[in-house]
């Protein structure tokens, strides 16, 4: 999806904006912000040595994605919250705090919480997924239910990466497609370790998926 001019563009971070406060569950907060020209310059002076080593259009998606997030601290009286990336990938977070952040070709989106013990997120435009990169995503265990079949399998791409990124912090184990299930019909995920995830979605304006994990929420192996 590429934009006509800068008054679609600015029409579709204000859509996204709604479908995710609308989909926002309590504890959550969640924010998005169009990808910029000259976003890179929103990464904070530790954001920005954290990743040094990153093509432009990266940096400049990173700097989109922490810029989100920091109206969500912000909306709650704390302003230059510092954001680095670990070594291994995951977004640090002020303590206290619970966080993640994904960005696709146009817009970024950050999740906020404070009280939950680890939370993932993805966006993906609403697009068919790739067929091979479809068969490798997914699995047998994997429930699509009735999700429209046309955008199922990147629902389920966006999913297994949300579950992901929630799952990390708290296990410290890079997993692969394989390694976790997805159970669209009962909003669950669950990984080869047994760290379960409750999920929320949307497909439209784009694809964006939350996973929660709580730190307790382990499946019987
Ligand atoms: C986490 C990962 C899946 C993100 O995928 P992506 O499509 O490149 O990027 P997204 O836009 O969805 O997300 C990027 C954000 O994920 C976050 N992230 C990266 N590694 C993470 C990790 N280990 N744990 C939690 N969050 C992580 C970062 O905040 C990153 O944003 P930043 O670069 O601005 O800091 C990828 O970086 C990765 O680590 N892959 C290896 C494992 C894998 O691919 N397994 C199959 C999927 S289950």
């Amino acid at each position: 999806m590429i934009f006509q001019d800068e008054t679609s563009a600015l029409a579709a971070e204000a859509a996204l904006s709604i479908a995710m406060a609308e989909m926002a569950p309590p504890g959550v907060a969640l924010a998005c912000r169009l990808i910029r020209p000259g976003d890179e310059n929103r990464l904070l002076p530790e954001e920005s040595r954290s990743i040094s080593a990153r093509q432009p259009a990266a940096r400049r998606a990173s700097g989109a994605a922490r810029s989100a997030a920091r109206t969500l601290f912000s909306s709650r009286g704390i302003t230059g919250a510092v954001i680095p990336r670990a070594a291994s990938g995951e977004p640090l977070w002020p303590a206290g705090f619970s966080g993640s952040l994904a960005h696709d070709e146009q817009m970024a989106v950050a999740a906020l919480s404070a009280g939950i013990a680890a939370i993932g997120i993805d966006v993906e435009p609403a697009e068919p997924l790739p067929p091979d990169i479809a068969a490798v995503v997914r699995t047998p265990g994997d429930v699509t239910g009735g999700i429209d079949p046309t955008l199922a399998d990147r629902l389920l791409f966006s999913a297994k990466e949300a579950v992901y990124k929630a799952s990390f912090p708290l296990d410290r184990q890079i997993l692969g497609y394989e390694h976790i299930a997805v159970d669209l019909a009962n909003a669950k995920g669950v990984t080869s370790l047994g760290r379960r995830a409750r999920l929320s979605w949307f497909l439209a304006p784009r694809i964006v998926v939350l996973a929660i994990c709580e730190a307790d929420a382990r499946a019987d192996r």
